[in-house]
Formats: C-alpha cells, structure tokens, sequence
C-alpha cells in the first residue's frame, strides 16, 4: 500500500495524515473547505496544534503530502470528517456519507476504506452496504474497518503515535489490512476487534468520562445545599485505596465527551439510563450555576442598593485551551447576561483575543473592578489572582482547590 487519501483535514485528518506521511506514504488529504486546502499547501495550520506545523512543511518539501479539495486514486481512504448531532440529539452520519460517495467511484478490489469519525454503532457495516449497493462488482473484494481517535488536542503529535488503537473491519481481512497500515505509523499497541465493537468502545470512553463528572457535579449540588466544600470531600474520599472521584465544573463541554453519548442514546434509549442521566446532570449542571449567579447579583444589589460588577472568568470548554464549543462557561455567561438586563457584565477569556459575541476584559482589569468573581474555567491565570478580599467569589472549577 503506497498512496493514501485522508478526507477531512481538521482537528484529527490533518495531523493523521501528516503522521502517515512521515511513514514513506504517499498522502493526499482532501478537505471541502478550499481555504484550508491553501493554507495547508502553503505549510501553514489552519488550527493550533505545537510541533506539527513543522512536520506539516517537511512532509510538503518532500512531496509525501500534499492537500487538494478533489480526491484521487488510492489504495487506502481515510475518512475523518465531522459528526455532529441533529434535530433531538440524534447522529448525523451524512458528512461521512458524502465522503465516501465522492470516493465510490474511485474505489477498486483489494481497497482499504477506515472510519475514523466517531459514528454510532453499525456506520461501518452501513457505508459497506452502501458502497456494494452501487458498486456490486466490488462486493465483498473491499477492506472496510473503523478505528476511532482518542488524542488529546495540544498534544496531538505525540499521542497519535504513541496512544494504543483498537481496530475493527468488518470481516477478519479487513481488520487485518487495517492493523497493517496502522501499524506502518503507530507505535501503541494495535488490539484488533470487529467494526460495531470498535465504534462503541470510542462512544464507550466518553461516555465513562461523562458519568464520572455528572457524579462529580451531582455531588457538587448536593455538598452545596448541605453546606459542605465538595473540593475537601472528594479529596477525603479519595485518600480511598479504591475510589477515585473526578473533579466538578460548570458542565461538561467541548464536540467529544458533550457529544458522543448522544450516540448511544439515540439508539438505545431504553436501556441507556445512567448514560442519559449523566448527560442531563451535566446540562443541568450549568444552568444551576447560571441560576446561582443571578441569585447572588440580587442579593448584593439588595443588601448594596446598587447592581453589583460581575466578572465572568473564562468561556472555554476546559482549562488552558481556546476552544468554545458545546462550552457550559459560554452558556452560563450567556444566560446571565440575558436575564440580568443591563447589569455590569465582565466577561473574561484569557486564550481568546476577540469574540464576535462578547466583548472581553483582562482578567486583571476584571477582578479588580468585579463585585463578584465568578470562576466558571479554571485556567492557569487565574490561579495567580489573589484571593478577593471584599469581593464576593464563586468557584465553580476549583481554581482555588488543587491542580
Ligand atoms: N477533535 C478531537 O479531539 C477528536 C478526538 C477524537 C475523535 N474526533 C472525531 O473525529 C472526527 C473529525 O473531528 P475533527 O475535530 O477533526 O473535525 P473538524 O471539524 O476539525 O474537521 C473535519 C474536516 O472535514 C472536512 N469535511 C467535511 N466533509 C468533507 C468531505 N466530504 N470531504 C472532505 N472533507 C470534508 C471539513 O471541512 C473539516 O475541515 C469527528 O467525528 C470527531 O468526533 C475528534
């Protein structure tokens, strides 16, 4: 196998591709957007990711890659386009349905077509169906497998080699032409498994993570109505040799974990309880803080005769990066500056220059002049600010309580 394509040049395609590539691979990635497709050729990243802006502009020197918005010829696709959900909640597999009808006409016998998108259960052996309907000379001659993604971004490079890999085709030579190819870049370890286990374990994992915070922050609303530090217990809790809580926050965000567990609702939404359960919790959770502000806001202006300052620390997803998406933070500070019309809103996001929505303060400027600090990121910068004498702070993220 020599040349690959990669469709989907984002977060995931575009660093996997340049990996591959690094392995003596002939790569082509193929992206939609044809502003991403120039950046790309001119050796520039189109998102934040450190070291891989490097490798990006050696792979180009030596011609093992190379982005284009068309596909071509190859003997193996990749497909790493986005997944989101629609209408209540529910997959929409149709990005990686449209990537895989552009390559149809493409493809020949001996093949190898890989899932990497996160998909519900049963997307591969969906798209296989669908490629043989409409190419049935090919039926049965292709490699179909999925193999999802658990980097974590900012750390991209080294993970994508190092991490292990679970790898499912749809039949055993699928799988095994699948372990090949992974196996010419990856150092981790590759377990081989069939397609619909392996797209479960990837909505498996952050599904896991989803319930552990929806425990945390239940437990969260609970310490705060019985007037207990939830930051103090759990770290009590934990000195346990076999209990290991996570930590609490304003909600769960981000295109992944906040995502993902839709996926197995969506198609079991009898039995999938707790996994339901954690998603509300954790939406729940937000609004519970937004409603927690508000409360706090009337009672200074009450007690003060005056509306207080609020400065709102932080809108991304987690701490130390700039992405908003799915972001309970963004949601809180939109929700409170909604219902409290006209109050002094400070909003704060350190990693992020401009906002086409909010205007930002220096989180200097903004603690010095809030009434009340309301912590909702828990970001390294913040951990440097005093703590407020005179000021009013609430701490939904543990800026205050350990790493
Ligand atoms: N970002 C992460 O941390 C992460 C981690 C694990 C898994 N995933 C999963 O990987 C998949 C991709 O995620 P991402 O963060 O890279 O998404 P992204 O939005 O950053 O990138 C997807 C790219 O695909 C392109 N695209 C859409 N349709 C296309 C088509 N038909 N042909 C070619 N390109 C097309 C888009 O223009 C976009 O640039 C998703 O399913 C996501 O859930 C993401």
């Amino acid at each position: 196998m020599r040349r690959v394509c990669f469709l989907g040049l984002g977060y995931i395609g575009l660093p996997t591709a340049i990996v591959a590539s690094w392995s003596g691979l002939e790569v082509l990635g193929v992206d939609i957007d044809p502003r991403i497709v120039a950046t790309t050729n001119a050796g520039r990243l189109h998102f934040v990711e450190p070291g891989l802006e490097e490798m990006l502009r050696a792979s180009l020197v030596t011609g093992h890659f190379r982005a284009s918005d068309t596909v071509e010829v190859a003997d193996a696709y990749v497909v790493v386009v986005p997944t989101p959900f629609k209408g209540d909640h529910e997959p929409d597999v149709s990005y990686v349905e449209g990537a895989i009808r552009q390559v149809m006409p493409l493809l020949k016998a001996g093949d190898l077509l890989i899932i990497e998108s996160t998909s519900p259960v049963g997307t591969t052996e969906r798209m296989r169906d669908m490629v043989y309907a409409a190419r049935p000379e090919l039926a049965g001659r292709l490699r179909m497998a999925y193999c999802p993604e658990r980097v974590l971004p900012g750390n991209v490079v080294h993970e994508l080699v190092h991490n292990d890999r679970v790898i499912g085709g749809v039949d055993e030579e699928s799988t095994r032409a699948a372990m090949d190819f992974y196996a010419d870049f990856v150092e981790g370890q590759l377990f081989a498994t069939d397609a619909r286990t392996a797209e479960m374990c990837k909505l498996t994992e952050n599904a896991s993570r989803d319930v552990q915070i929806a425990f945390a922050n239940e437990l969260s609303i609970i310490c705060d109505k019985a007037g207990i530090d939830v930051w103090e217990l759990i770290e009590l809790a934990n000195r346990h040799p076999r209990v290991s809580i996570l930590r609490p926050g304003c909600g769960v965000g981000g295109h992944c974990i906040a995502v993902d567990p839709y996926f197995i609702t969506s198609d079991f939404p009898t039995e999938a309880r707790i996994i339901a359960e954690a998603r509300r919790i954790n939406n729940y959770k937000a609004l519970y803080c937004a409603e927690a502000v508000e409360k706090a806001m009337l009672r200074f202006e009450l007690e003060r005769r005056r509306p207080p300052t609020v400065a709102m620390m932080g809108l991304a997803f987690k701490p130390n990066i700039d992405d908003l998406r799915e972001s309970p933070a963004k949601y809180i500070v939109s929700r409170v500056m909604q219902g409290m019309d006209n109050a002094d809103i400070l909003v704060v996001e350190p990693n992020v220059r401009e906002h086409k929505v909010f205007k930002l303060t220096d989180y200097h400027e903004a603690w010095e002049r809030a009434d009340i600090v309301v912590y909702l990121v828990a970001h390294d910068q913040f951990r440097t600010l005093p703590e407020a004498e005179g000021k009013l702070e609430m701490d939904f993220c543990g800026v205050r309580n350990g790493r």
